[in-house]
C-alpha cells in the first residue's frame, strides 16, 4: 500500500516536470500503481486505517507525487456521510476541454500530500470544467464538474504539469478578492 513515505515533497524535481501522457493499453504495473492511488485516498479518509498509518487525509493523489512521471490521477470526493462519492475516479490523461470564464476558489485555501506546510491563500480556479478522460481499460469519459470538484480536479491536472497549488497564490496579497471570484 502507498503510505506517506511514498508521496514526494515539494523541492523534488519530479514534483516539477510535465508528465508524459500514456500509451494504450496500460501495462498490469500501470493499472496496479494507479488502484494503489486510488486505495490510498479511501485508506486516507477512513479514520481508524488512516491513524493506524499516519495517513494525511486527501481527495486527490496524482502520479508525479508519487514520483511517477506519467499523466494519470485518482481523484475520490466525498460525498455527505453515508452518502456515495460525489466523484470516484482514476483519470487517465486527463484533459479539460472547456472552463468557465468564473472563477472559484476555497475560502480555507488549498493543502497538498506533497506540501507539509500551510499556505495560506486564495487559489482561483474554474468554478466549471468540462473534462475528458480515459479510464484503465482506454474508454473515454466527458463530464462537466463545479464548485468543490472542479477545484479537485484542476489541483490534480496541475501536478501533471509541475504546477503547485501556492503557483496560483497573489504574492503581494494572498486574500485577494476579486468581483469575479465566488468563494466556496
Ligand atoms: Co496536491
Amino acid at each position: 500500500m502507498i503510505t506517506m513515505h511514498d508521496i514526494i515533497r515539494e523541492g523534488h524535481p519530479t514534483l516539477r516536470a510535465r508528465a508524459e501522457k500514456l500509451e494504450f493499453p496500460l501495462s498490469d504495473e500501470q493499472k496496479e500503481t494507479a488502484q494503489k492511488m486510488m486505495e490510498f485516498l479511501e485508506n486516507s479518509q477512513d479514520p481508524e486505517i488512516a491513524e493506524k498509518y499516519n495517513l494525511r487525509a486527501g481527495v486527490g493523489l496524482a502520479a508525479p507525487q508519487i514520483d511517477v512521471s506519467k499523466r494519470m490521477t485518482a481523484v475520490l470526493v466525498p460525498g455527505e456521510e453515508g452518502e456515495e462519492p460525489l466523484f470516484k475516479h482514476i483519470l487517465i490523461n486527463p484533459t479539460i476541454l472547456s472552463e468557465s470564464v468564473q472563477m472559484a476558489a476555497l475560502s480555507e485555501g488549498e493543502g497538498c500530500l506533497s506540501v507539509d506546510r500551510e499556505i495560506p491563500g486564495y487559489v482561483p480556479r474554474h468554478a466549471r470544467i468540462k473534462l475528458r478522460w480515459y479510464d484503465l481499460d482506454g474508454n473515454e469519459h466527458v463530464a462537466r464538474l463545479r464548485d468543490y470538484t472542479a477545484i479537485v480536479v484542476q489541483h490534480e491536472i496541475d501536478h501533471l504539469n509541475g504546477v503547485l497549488f501556492f503557483d496560483h497564490i497573489n504574492q503581494e496579497n494572498p486574500f485577494a478578492a476579486t468581483d469575479d471570484l465566488i468563494l466556496l
